[in-house]
Order: C-alpha cells, then structure tokens, then sequence
C-alpha cells in the first residue's frame, strides 16, 4: 500500500492557541518526523516531545515507565493512551512549553487526540495545526533499513553504520530494535489502523490538517512545511 504524496495544502479552519504554537506531527515511521520536528523547533525557538524518545531514554535508564514500555516497543505496538497522556500533560506542564510545542509522534489514537484535547482545554489552549508527512512505502523502508540513531542524542543518520562516533555530539550510532523487518511491518499496520484516523478526527475538529509532501531533500521538505505553516497563520 502506498500512502500519496500530496502537495502541501491546508484543510479546516484555522484557530488559534492561547499561549504559543501547539504544532502535531503526524506521519508513518520513517516519513522524518522526528528530523523535521528538531528543525521546526530550532525555528519557531519552541521545545519538541517526542513520545518514542521519552520512551526509549526511560527504557535506558531502566525507569518504571520504561520497563512497562519495553515490550511496546521491540513489537512495534502503541503503548497504552494512559501512559502517553500522562508524558503529554507533564510535558505541558513545563515552563518553556508556555511558547509553544512540537509534538512528534506523541497523537497516535482518537482516544488520544481527545485527551490531547481535552487536557489543552483545561489550560485554555488548543492545537494550533497538524502536519502529515506523505511518503510511500518503499521509500518509508528504504529509510528504516539504513537508519542509525545516536544512543546518547537520538539523533537519526541515514547510511552511517552501527558502532560509528555520533557526528553532532560524539556518542555512539546504534540500530533500534524496531527497525527490524518484523517490527517495521507491524508500525505501518498499525499507523493505518490506528493513527489514520487521527486525521479525519482533527478534520472533523476544526484544527488545520496540512499535507506534507515529504519526498526529497530534508531542506526541500522543510521548506514546505514552512510554507504550509504560514498558510494556516
Ligand atoms: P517513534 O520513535 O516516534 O517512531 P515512529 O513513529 O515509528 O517514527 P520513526 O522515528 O521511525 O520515524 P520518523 O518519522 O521520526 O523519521 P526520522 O526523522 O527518524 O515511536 C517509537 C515507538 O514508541 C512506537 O512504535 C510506539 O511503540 C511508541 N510510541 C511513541 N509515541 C506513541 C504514542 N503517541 N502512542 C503510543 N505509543 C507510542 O527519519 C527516518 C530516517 O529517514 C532517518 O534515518 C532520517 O535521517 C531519514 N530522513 C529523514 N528525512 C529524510 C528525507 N527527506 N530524505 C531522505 N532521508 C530522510
């Protein structure tokens, strides 16, 4: 199955947030939310969330959460909304999300979406844009197959090997355990299945749904979303 990659454009309403830019990436594995969303926070001078990094560093340090994530994530499976509205409300709750977040990953079920927005509420905002990156599916596993990530800034690398020195901060380039084939092939079930359908829901919600095309250069792919966000301004 392959996911279209449309050109960028901007569906439902605008409305703006109280208290600085709340900003949902949304996309498949590998469609490069994660290498996007470091440069949009960079930008816009705005922290990032990303759920799979929280996770992956509570796993490191052995915490409870990342004991009970752990099996979550080396099968490729969602772990439960619970746990990932209670990353996301601690999240909002720090000083410097006052400006505005990027979340990366962090809205992957309508049960979350609705906490996400029920959560906001109560602190007299609200999501100010979601970005789905388009990438078909031969290209989403030709990026996941010659992915490295740094075990130290979670930085990600194509075609730098395993054991190699992190170029941006000097710690060492791993694979991650779900990137394996099996693993993969379960994300994108599961993206389909359950993060789809965030889409349409945030349609139906009034919350400006833009498409990003993100085939072709991160600079590219950066500039459209640029773009796109300043459609929905
Ligand atoms: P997470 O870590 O978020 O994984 P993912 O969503 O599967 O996304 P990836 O990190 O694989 O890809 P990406 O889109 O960030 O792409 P990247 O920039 O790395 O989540 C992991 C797990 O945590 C989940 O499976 C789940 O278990 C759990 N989890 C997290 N959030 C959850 C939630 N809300 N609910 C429940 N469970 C949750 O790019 C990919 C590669 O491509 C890189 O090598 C990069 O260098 C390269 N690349 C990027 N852009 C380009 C480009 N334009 N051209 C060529 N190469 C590119």
């Amino acid at each position: 199955m392959a996911r279209s990659a449309a050109a960028p454009s901007a569906r439902g309403s605008a409305t703006r947030p109280d208290g600085g830019r709340i900003i949902i990436l949304l996309g498949p594995p590998g469609a490069g939310k994660g290498t996007q969303g470091e440069r949009l926070a960079a930008d816009l001078g705005i922290p990032k969330l990303a759920t799979g990094d929280v996770l992956r560093a509570a796993r490191r340090a052995g915490t409870p959460l990342g004991l009970e994530a752990t099996s979550y994530l080396d099968r490729g499976e969602l772990v439960p909304d619970s746990v990932i509205l209670g990353i996301m409300k601690e999240a909002l709750g720090e000083p410097a999300a006052a400006r505005g977040v990027i979340l990366d990953g962090a809205v992957r079920t309508v049960p979350q979406a609705e906490g996400l927005q029920s959560a906001l509420a109560g602190l007299g905002r609200a999501v100010s844009a979601v970005l789905v990156f388009d990438v078909p599916d031969e290209e989403l596993v030709r990026r996941i197959s010659s992915r490295t990530i740094c075990d130290a800034c979670q930085t990600p690398y194509t075609g730098l090997p395993p054991g190699a020195p992190c170029p941006k901060c000097g710690g060492t380039l791993v694979r991650r355990k779900d990137d394996e084939p099996d693993a993969v092939r379960t994300r994108l079930a599961v993206y389909t299945r359950q993060t789809e359908p965030v889409i349409a829901w945030y349609q139906t919600h009034a919350v400006p749904v833009i498409h990003i095309d993100a085939l072709g250069s991160v600079d590219d792919v950066a500039a459209r979303v640029r773009r796109g966000l300043r459609a929905v301004e």
